[in-house]
């Protein structure tokens, strides 16, 4: 069996999920692993470069995590022939950029949501890829979750009979900065710096939504900015300028009705950061990151509405956990190899930059509804083609 080696430019190394869910739990833990084997029986082997502005900490990092390259000259890694991917987390709002370079240099290119922070911005980087013929990707991790998984388990082994509605419920409490530190970066309060919480977090809806459920055909959303001044890392007093929770309603494909609340503003009184309920007509559903429960119809207790005596019914007492029955591997680890072995050996992966698109339509149709405190229709997209824009503008 061969052994095919697969160099990674990883750029935003040093942030939050760079560290965390990318190099550690990912490219780090594949490199330990031995690497990732294709279909065919042959083996790739995962060699990092860390790319980033501040060399002690990419020494740091690099020392801590047994990788033995780094570097602050990003054109310089791009014009190496010998790594073929690029890995962006930068934040969002420097992705485009970087990504535009990369495909220059004839990358294949696999990057944090949200893609970009426009859809037009997300859409020209999906006709570069396409002309350029370079695999593509982004992380949609919820998909991967084992949560997610048991849920999808659910749906695909016909538990629910007809769906009816689905709700998600995403947040907890992020510290002002002032009396505890907050656990976000301040970025994620300044919209001039793309931060906000319906950019962060409706491409992930959008996705999740899609491929679980059916497509989002239309979407009506409520933001607010609840904290309107936060501390940030370096102790100073700074205005939020972006939402802080979105308050959002989509309808899917075949009717069913989703409504998801996503804060940074709320304390949590449920079992997980985020669960999402599905009702259907045979039974329902309480998926959240990592377990599920569900109560058929025939395990549905009948409560009749009376405030003048203590309930009788203990209601999560008659919820049941869906098991296991696999093994599930860290959710950003899991994509990560389904795109290096597309990359390598041209497995399929489908979660490309026209999906990433997808998402930044939804974040952009949810602001646009606040905004003009309307329903919007979700249309279906398409890459833009510029010999055909040009022709059409000459004739
Ligand atoms: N998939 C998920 O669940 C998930 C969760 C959180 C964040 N994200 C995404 O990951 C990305 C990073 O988020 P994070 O929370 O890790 O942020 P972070 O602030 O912790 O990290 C940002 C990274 O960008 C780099 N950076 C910042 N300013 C820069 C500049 N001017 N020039 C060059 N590099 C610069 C930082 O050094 C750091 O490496 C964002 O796009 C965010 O939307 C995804």
């Amino acid at each position: 069996m061969a052994e095919v080696r697969v160099g990674v430019i990883m750029n935003g190394v040093t942030g939050r999920m760079g560290t965390n869910q990318h190099l550690v739990r990912s490219v780090a833990a594949i490199r330990d692993q031995g690497g990732v084997t294709g279909t065919n029986g042959d083996r790739i082997v995962v060699d990092p470069i860390l790319v980033g502005r501040d060399a002690e900490r990419l020494a740091a990092l690099a020392h801590a995590n047994g990788v033995e390259r780094w570097s602050t000259d990003l054109d310089a890694c791009l014009a190496d022939s010998n790594d073929a991917v690029y890995f962006d987390s930068q934040r969002t709002e420097l992705r485009a950029e970087s990504v535009r370079k990369a495909i220059a240099a004839g990358k294949h290119v696999y990057c944090e949501k949200p893609i970009s922070t426009s859809l037009e911005e997300a859409l020209d980087l999906a006709r570069l890829a396409r002309e350029a013929g370079i695999k593509n990707g982004v992380v949609q991790d919820k998909l991967f979750l084992p949560g997610f998984r048991k849920l999808k388990r659910l749906i695909d082994g016909g538990f629910f009979g007809r769906i009816l509605s689905v709700r998600g419920e995403f947040g907890y409490w992020v510290f002002e900065g002032d009396w505890q530190t907050g656990q976000r970066p301040s970025w994620n309060y300044r919209k001039e710096d793309g931060g906000g919480i319906i950019v962060d977090m409706l491409c992930h809806w959008r996705y999740l939504l899609d491929n679980t459920f059916g497509e989002v055909k239309s979407v009506s959303c409520l933001g607010a900015t609840h904290i309107p001044q936060r501390i940030d890392e370096a102790g100073n007093p700074y205005a939020a300028t972006t939402d802080d929770a979105a308050y959002a309603t989509f309808e899917l494909e075949g009717g069913i009705v989703a409504h998801i609340n996503s804060s940074w503003c709320v304390r949590v009184y449920r079992d997980e950061l985020f669960t999402l309920q599905v009702d259907g007509t045979e039974g329902s559903a309480l998926a959240g990151l990592r377990e599920c429960k569900t109560q058929h119809r025939a395990n549905t207790p009948k409560p009749v509405w009376n405030p003048d005596v203590a309930s009788p019914f203990d209601f999560f007492a008659d919820w049941q956990d869906v098991p296991d029955n696999a093994v599930f591997e860290n959710a950003f680890k899991v994509q990560w190899e389904m795109f290096l072995k597309h990359v390598a050996f041209d497995e399929p992966y489908d979660l490309g930059f026209m999906d990433g698109a997808k998402g930044v339509q939804l974040a952009e149709l949810g602001l646009r509804s606040w905004a003009e405190r309307r329903w919007l229709d979700v249309p279906p997209l398409s890459i833009p083609d510029r010999m055909i824009q040009r022709e059409e503008a000459i004739r």
